[in-house]
């Protein structure tokens, strides 16, 4: 969408996967979907390095509206959980220097069963600008396949009528898939990100299938990708429970290569070193920051590895090798040209930067090198590799 921003993926945090729908603020009222929630996350994103990193948007999901309109019609916050409003909380939020992000459905409800949005577009759209909100997440629940298109489509024009700048984040092709291929370029007119597959969960098992699924369709998804424009695999889920610190590094490596929308659901006020390290390594960011904005795509299967390449601005490149094979130790993978083609980018020199495992400079090579990376079983390897030109 070409409305000024996500001119990169858009960096930030999203309640849903590791919140989910919480609104018991009774019994869990350091986890329930409320406004301390976000203000403790805004505090947090400050004071330890996040938005320096350059996560920005802190961001509602589904949850926090009350079960009914007010007398005028307009969505309200749930008035317990959420007692001083949405404006006094993206005013606390902007205070921080950050962005609020907000959710709703362009259905007659919200997957989880609040009011949705149908019929009320313009009206919707106007109180996230008057609220001072900066993104609104469009789920598509309780809608018909057929006009899901023309209902992503209206909410977009009607966010542009406000003449507030909100990031506009679809998950259009992903309820649509299951009747017929979305149109890819349409959908890039009219949204800045927009989910393709599935709901994230806290597995290694859920990223897998994930990244098959992106590979599966990378021909069709990969060349509309873009600045203002991106396909979105869901939030990042490091920090949790479910992947191991290997899996964790595939997460941050693989979703850097396809450019997506690097969005954390996790408890930002009780995170592992090992983790908040991993999410603010700024060489990874960088690579996902890239200004050139090209999606990357996997380019070989080979013996369980997984190549994955994204091109990077200054002809450099980001390539990732994941080790698909779960059992036994550190697999050696031989970064050549039988194993890879696009290492003629070494011919005459290149420079090889090892970002994961470990940051290292492994200097510079040739198409001939013999250079050799170990990945542990469902890790990633993460390097860049920059062309030489010899004068
Ligand atoms: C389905 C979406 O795909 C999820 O990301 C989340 O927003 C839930 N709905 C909320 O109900």
């Amino acid at each position: 969408l070409d409305n000024g921003l996500s001119l990169t993926p858009t960096m930030g945090w999203l309640h849903w996967e590791r919140f989910m729908c919480n609104i018991d603020c009774d019994s869990d009222p350091h986890n329930c979907i409320s406004e301390n929630l976000y203000m403790q996350m805004a505090n947090v994103m400050v004071t330890e390095g996040w938005k320096e990193a350059g996560y920005e948007y802190i961001c509602i999901d589904d949850c926090w509206s009350s079960h009914q309109r007010d007398a005028q019609g307009l969505l309200q916050a749930d008035p317990k959980r959420f007692p001083s409003g949405i404006k006094k909380l993206a005013d606390y939020v902007h205070s921080k220097g950050l962005m609020l992000g907000i959710y709703a459905d362009l259905g007659t409800e919200t997957c989880g069963g609040f009011p949705g949005s149908l019929g009320y577009y313009d009206i919707d759209a106007q109180t996230f600008a008057d609220w001072g909100v900066d993104l609104l997440k469009f789920d598509g629940c309780y809608m018909k396949w057929n006009l899901l298109g023309e209902g992503y489509t209206n909410m977009s024009i009607a966010l542009n009528k406000t003449g507030r700048s909100i990031v506009y984040s679809c998950e259009w092709p992903l309820y649509e898939w299951p009747y017929h291929q979305p149109d890819y370029h349409a959908l890039r007119k009219v949204c800045n990100h927009w989910r393709n597959s599935v709901d994230v969960e806290d597995s290694w098992a859920s990223v897998k299938n994930i990244l098959e699924w992106t590979a599966d369709h990378q021909n069709i998804i990969v060349p509309v990708a873009g600045p203002g424009g991106w396909n979105d695999p869901d939030m990042l889920v490091i920090g949790n429970f479910g992947l191991s610190h290997d899996q964790q590094e595939s997460q941050m490596a693989l979703w850097a290569i396809m450019a997506s929308p690097l969005l954390m659901s996790n408890d930002l006020r009780d995170i592992c070193p090992r983790a908040k390290e991993l999410l603010q390594n700024r060489h990874i960011i960088s690579i996902s920051q890239d200004p050139l904005g090209k999606q990357g795509y996997r380019t070989a299967k080979v013996n369980n590895f997984e190549v994955w390449e994204r091109p990077l601005t200054g002809g450099q490149l980001a390539l990732a090798v994941m080790n698909k094979y779960e059992a036994g130790g550190p697999r050696h993978f031989p970064l050549t040209l039988a194993t890879l083609p696009s290492w003629k980018i070494c011919t005459p020199e290149c420079n090889v930067t090892q970002i994961l495992p470990s940051y290292k400079e492994l200097g510079v090579h040739t198409l001939f090198s013999q250079l050799v990376v170990a990945i542990n079983p469902s890790g990633t390897a993460l390097l860049s590799i920059t062309p030489m030109k010899v004068e």
